[in-house]
């Protein structure tokens, strides 16, 4: 067991891309790790890559659960903490990682598009913070880590749903840093760059190489170059961080 070990750790959309590396990292023994996960467009496939998750993190010898639950709704929210404080009784770290993208120019965005990534991408980090923050403060302690992106920096044509919300989840960082921190909790960002997962695959060629021209470490990254950071922030060696936002982009945004 390490100094870090002993504690319970939450990431939401954990049953894949960069959720499922954070699950990863995070896995040790003496440490439980509850994520959620959800996709009404393939059900079946996704709690097949959560067991997956699951596996993944008891071979490092570490305690999993996995739970489908939706981020955007606070019923599903409430129920998943409650069935983490029944089952360890505290929260330690909060990842809110999980994310949707809707893309369309401006132009042509539909109001549902608009409001579905909103939703999931900065009403779930709302939400997921407010239960896991009333813990922690009770605690007086607790590391809350939200996955922001580098297009919530420097913006992204056709992507102004995402980008809006990636921008709030910065905001909402910094307040969240404010308004927690005489409770002993931290709360940092992360923005990823161009990061190899099942949310990048489906991007044409074109888009790809332009991309990778402007990352001067000269490679896209990978999901567990972003969770080595988060676990970073998650860490002792962090103990001083509080709301900041990590670009992990090979230095794509500098
Ligand atoms: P992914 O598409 O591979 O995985 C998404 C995960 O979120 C899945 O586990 C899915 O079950 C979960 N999820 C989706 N909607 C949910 C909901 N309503 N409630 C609960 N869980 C839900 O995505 P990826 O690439 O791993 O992205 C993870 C995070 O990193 C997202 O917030 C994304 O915006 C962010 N990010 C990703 C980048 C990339 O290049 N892949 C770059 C910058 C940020």
């Amino acid at each position: 067991m390490t100094e870090n070990s002993d504690r319970t750790v939450v990431v939401t959309g954990g049953s894949r891309g960069i959720g499922r590396a954070i699950c990863k990292a995070f896995a040790e023994p003496g440490t439980r790790i509850f994520f959620n996960y959800f996709s009404p467009a393939d059900p079946e496939g996704e709690k097949a890559a959560a067991e997956e998750t699951i596996a993944l993190v008891r071979q490092n010898g570490a305690e999993a659960q996995g739970m489908w639950a939706n981020v955007a709704v606070p019923a599903e929210v409430s129920q998943f903490f409650d069935q983490v404080m029944e089952a360890t009784g505290r929260v330690d770290v909060l990842v809110n990682n999980a994310g949707i993208l809707r893309d369309a120019l401006m132009a042509r965005m539909k109001e549902a598009d608009w409001d579905a990534v909103l939703s999931v991408n900065l009403k779930g980090p709302f939400l997921c913070t407010q239960a896991a923050a009333r813990i922690m403060a009770k605690q007086r302690s607790g590391r809350i880590v939200n996955m922001a992106s580098v297009v919530g920096v420097i913006g992204n044509i056709g992507q102004a749903n995402y980008v809006a919300a990636k921008a709030g989840l910065i905001g909402l960082t910094k307040t969240a840093a404010k308004e927690y921190a005489s409770r002993g909790v931290t709360v940092n960002a992360v923005a990823p760059g161009f990061i190899d997962t099942d949310m990048t695959a489906g991007l044409p060629e074109k888009v790809r190489t332009a991309m990778l021209a402007s990352i001067p470490l000269g490679r896209s990254g990978s999901p567990e170059d972003v969770a080595g950071v988060v676990r970073f922030l998650a860490s002792d060696a962090a103990a001083y961080l509080t709301g900041q936002v990590l670009h992990v982009s090979g230095g794509m945004v500098m």
